[in-house]
């Protein structure tokens, strides 16, 4: 099938790229300088000229601190570009695959949030992502929605490099640990998203609507930074463990603020045939790939 990926030079992006390598299908691929998704004109041209059998959407304004003070730029990435790729899906009545985040909830659950649960996003990237997905669902009637959270991989920035190369440099860290989440392999998010046009492909009726695409068990950052060290130090990536040192989020300040819970159910997953990233065992495939 002709699959058109947008933000192929982004974590999900370039991992979408390695998994479509193993399957045989057309990628028509763009980076934002090739397919700005904010440019009206440019997304219908290219669109209406590659009339691919599905849209892949792996372009995002990531920059959650950054949009508290940029927010029309993360409006216009996070949100009108969604719009006009659903504006184009539905013109060529194909599916759109869309990508959001955990940060559409407010992180005051004391149990994993549901794909029907309120949204209150706290922050400007929250808010502008729920906007995005707002206008999938107005524009267009097929698309699943897949909101992940604490992406990681081997490439680009993340938590996981962040703590590898902060572990070669520093004897001891201070590691927020009142923040729960569940770390997703952009890998795995990527199968989930080839297994989902494959089935489409082969005809198989979808339940379009909203899901949660995540990591399997949660656990806090700090929690997390104690998995990569322990994996880092036995794979060979790292000579020695840092010392890690917990504290609150009052003690590590940042412009948006982050929701304290942001644990999301997988279950319906199994409604359109995918199950959640085994994190652990892909963040030893990633450590691996780090080390070399
Ligand atoms: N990373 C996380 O922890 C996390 C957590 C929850 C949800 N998500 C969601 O997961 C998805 C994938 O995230 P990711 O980690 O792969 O993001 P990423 O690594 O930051 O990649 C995003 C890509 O989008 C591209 N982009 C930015 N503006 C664009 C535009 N106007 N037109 C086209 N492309 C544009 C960027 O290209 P340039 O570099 O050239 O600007 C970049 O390659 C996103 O929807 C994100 O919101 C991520």
């Amino acid at each position: 099938m002709r699959i058109l990926l947008t933000g192929k030079h982004g974590q999900l992006g370039r991992c979408f790229q390695d998994v479509l390598t193993r399957a045989n299908h057309e990628l028509f691929a763009y980076d934002s300088a090739e397919l700005n998704i904010a440019d009206a004109q440019l997304v219908a041209a290219i669109i209406q000229q590659v009339k691919p059998d599905i849209i892949v959407n792996a372009a995002a304004y990531t920059a959650v601190d950054k949009a508290e003070t940029d927010s029309e730029n993360a409006y216009l990435v996070n949100a009108t570009g969604p719009k006009l790729l659903a504006i184009q899906a539905a013109d060529l009545d194909i599916p759109l695959i869309h990508v959001s985040t955990d940060y559409v909830f407010d992180g005051a659950a004391v149990e994993p949030y549901l794909p029907t649960d309120e949204t209150n996003p706290q922050g400007v990237y929250g808010a502008s992502k729920l906007a995005g997905e707002q206008a999938v669902k107005a524009e267009c009637e097929k698309y699943i929605i897949l909101r992940t959270a604490w992406v990681f991989s081997e490439y680009g920035n993340n938590f996981v490099k962040t703590m590898v190369r902060l572990a070669k440099e520093r004897d001891v860290l201070n590691v927020v640990a009142d923040q729960y989440g569940c770390p997703t392999y952009a890998g795995d998010l990527a199968k989930a998203i080839l297994r989902i046009c494959e089935q489409y492909e082969q005809g198989k009726v979808l339940a379009w609507g909203i899901y949660h695409y995540c990591g399997d068990s949660p656990i806090s950052w700090h929690g997390f930074a104690r998995v990569i060290f322990f994996k880092a130090e036995r794979s060979g990536v790292i000579a020695k463990r840092p010392q890690l040192k917990a504290i609150s989020s009052d003690q590590y300040p940042t412009p948006a603020k982050r929701p304290e819970y942001s644990v999301m159910s997988t279950e319906a997953l199994a409604d359109i045939g995918v199950q959640a990233s085994l994190w652990r065992s892909s963040l030893d495939m990633v450590l691996r790939r780090l080390a070399v």
